[in-house]
């Protein structure tokens, strides 16, 4: 019989993969896996397998297509609904996409640093005026990951954190479907009248260059313009804000990488350890949803055309054929790819703008607070089991006053 997805994870290593996919990698890399709805995709679980997966554009993220894997029952919830473009048909995928390229290049998301270096401090000013121990992520996480989204976006920031609640609801696996719908429809709303606001009276945000240049020339509508800046807002806060808790967690688990981490000073070396943490920890660690347009094999297996595939990052970030002790954190290891913002091309739009936010949050904090610890044993520390994004509850952490660095 087969195994039923997700896969169980051991709580007991909540920043490790379900264990069964070392058993998976060796005995039945490319099998059926049994899903809510009784659908039987194919689970991809090796590094080289996955890495075909994602480079095939013959194997596509179109939620339309009836062999789709959808995950849970809140993320069938979008389905007859105006579609983020990612999950559209190929061809509208690619003419959205493109509306996109320019607003987040790499050059252009590097003038953003001083601005979310700002936010950082400033966060980091409010949390350290405040009592101890604090929940990192509601004191600092979440608001500066809520902060650099609305200002790149253009989101007045009052009312973010309600934006986050309904996105949580989409997000989750315990969600109904009707619940995922309300939390659909008011998330589409939001961003209808933002778009709509837009179109009165033009703003210099991402948001408004995209209305001005694609919704005022007819080219795009505006429901699909809402659809396109709500699945923005949803994809670029709560992975970094679950990231910047997890990352934490992972450094102050380990003093040994963490001291490694404070000695860096060369940018490329912050680089790379960043890329290692997004290695280990795949905060988006759900497979990454393709349907097979044509018949193919992978890893020996044939998948036929119409078939669902479930390509696993955290399994093949932890392959052990092509990461030598895969299960260890090591901030000096070259990376060489890793799959934490998938690849191919769909790779993450918003991966220079997270690079970035890690690297400023991990350095400012560890720098500013080099006493940081966690306030309750690790164990205590409560993950959400149910959210198709690894994170936790709360992170509470203490520190001692004496021994704060202010760089001004
Ligand atoms: C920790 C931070 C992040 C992680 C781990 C992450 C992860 C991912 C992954 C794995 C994908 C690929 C989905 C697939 O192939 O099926 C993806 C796509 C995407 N991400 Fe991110 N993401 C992060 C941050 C962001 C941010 C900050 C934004 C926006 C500002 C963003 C926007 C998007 C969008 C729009 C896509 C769809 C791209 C496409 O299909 O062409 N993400 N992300």
């Amino acid at each position: 019989m087969s195994d039923s997805y997700p896969l169980p994870k051991d709580w007991q290593h909540p920043l490790d993969p379900p264990p069964d996919y070392k058993r998976l990698r060796q005995e039945a890399p490319v099998c059926p896996v049994r899903m809510w709805d009784g659908k039987t995709p194919w689970l991809v679980s090796r590094y080289q397998d996955v890495l075909a997966v994602l480079s095939d554009p013959r194997l596509v993220l179109d939620s339309t297509l009836p062999g789709f894997p959808h995950i849970s029952p809140s993320s069938s919830a979008r389905q007859g609904r105006p579609l983020p473009f990612f999950l559209r048909p190929d061809a509208e995928y690619r003419v959205q996409r493109a509306m996109l390229v320019q607003e987040f290049l790499p050059r252009r998301m590097e003038l953003l640093r001083p601005s979310i270096q700002r936010t950082v401090d400033a966060a980091l000013d409010a949390m350290l005026a405040g009592p101890r121990p604090v929940d990192l992520m509601g004191a600092f996480a979440l608001p500066v990951a809520l902060q650099v989204i609305c200002d790149l976006l253009g989101v007045p920031h009052a009312g973010a954190e309600r934006l986050h609640v309904l996105s949580r609801t989409i997000g989750s696996r315990a969600s109904s479907r009707e619940e995922a719908t309300q939390a659909l429809v008011a998330l589409d709303d939001f961003f209808l009248e933002l778009v709509e606001a837009n179109l009165r009276e033009p703003t210099d945000t991402l948001i408004g260059r995209v209305v001005a240049e694609q919704v005022a020339t007819g080219r795009l509508s505006a429901p699909d313009a809402a659809s396109m800046f709500h699945s923005l807002f949803y994809a670029g806060h709560g992975p970094p804000a679950y990231m910047f808790g997890l990352g934490t967690l992972a450094l102050l688990l380990d003093p040994g990488q963490l001291e490694k981490f404070r000695e860096m000073e060369d940018p490329a070396a912050i680089t790379a350890a960043v890329q290692e943490l997004l290695r280990f920890i795949n905060v988006s660690h759900l497979a990454r949803q393709r349907v097979a347009t044509v018949d193919v094999t992978i890893g020996g297996q044939l998948i036929r055309a119409g078939e669902g595939i479930l390509a696993q990052p955290d399994s093949a970030n932890r392959d052990e054929t092509v990461f030598s002790d895969p299960d260890r954190l090591d901030l000096h290891r070259e990376v060489h790819r890793h799959f934490a913002f998938g690849h191919g091309i769909h790779l993450c739009t918003g991966r220079a703008l997270s690079l970035i936010e890690f690297e400023v949050v991990f350095k400012t904090l560890f720098q500013r607070i080099p006493t940081l610890r966690l306030a309750v044993p690790p164990e205590e520390v409560r993950f959400k089991k149910d959210e198709n994004l690894l994170g936790v509850h709360e992170l509470p952490v203490t520190w001692e006053p004496a021994s704060l660095y202010s760089p001004r």
